[in-house]
């Protein structure tokens, strides 16, 4: 698959077959291609919980509050991303810039994440609605929690839904 066809494959999954585990080498073939991914000072401010059997279960109860993301049940592998601290340079840039750089950071970390497990034939669903208290108790994190994503096979006879987005000339423009 060159980019664009990862692009187009990618899609939140929301039917995760529950009884088909993600193979090992998988999960690290992900994470190593996610670990590329560029960030502000190459400073790489997070880290990545992996979640399966029980504990999988338990992160995805800490996601569905208030009836949300009650698909999270079904998929094998939470990964959990929390914040790591910046290093010296990031630090201080992003005080001088007034930017928050380790949550763009986390941001395409995860893009590169979802590709890969695109490639890889997984579905992904990145989950900003989670109780950051219950998983960084579950997985033992001092740091806070900025993003959860639900891994594993789509159920059998998924489709990828059509792509709802904004027109091109709204979101891109020359000056
Ligand atoms: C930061 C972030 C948080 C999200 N949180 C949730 C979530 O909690 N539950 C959910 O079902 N989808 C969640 N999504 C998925 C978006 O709804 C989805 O990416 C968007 O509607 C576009 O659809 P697509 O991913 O299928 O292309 C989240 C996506 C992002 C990037």
């Amino acid at each position: 698959m060159n980019f664009n066809e990862i692009a187009k494959n990618r899609y939140s999954c929301r039917a995760f077959d529950g009884n088909k585990p993600v193979e090992d080498e998988k999960i690290k073939s992900i994470l190593e291609s996610t670990v590329l991914s560029p960030s502000a000072c190459n400073s790489q401010p997070y880290h990545f919980t992996v979640c399966k059997g029980e504990k999988a279960k338990e992160i995805a109860k800490a996601t569905q509050s208030m009836g949300m993301n009650k698909f999270t049940t079904d998929a094998p592998v939470m990964i959990v991303i929390s914040e790591d601290n910046y290093n010296k340079t990031a630090n201080i840039g992003s005080k001088i810039k007034n930017n928050d750089y380790r949550s763009i950071d986390i941001g395409i970390a995860t893009a590169y994440l979802t590709a890969e497990a695109t490639v890889q034939g997984l579905g992904t669903c990145i989950l900003g609605w989670f109780d950051d208290k219950k998983i960084r108790n579950i997985c033992g994190l001092n740091n806070p929690v900025r993003l959860v994503v639900a891994l594993g096979y789509a159920k059998e006879g998924s489709a990828i839904p059509s792509k709802k987005r904004k027109d091109y000339d709204v979101l891109v423009s020359e000056v």
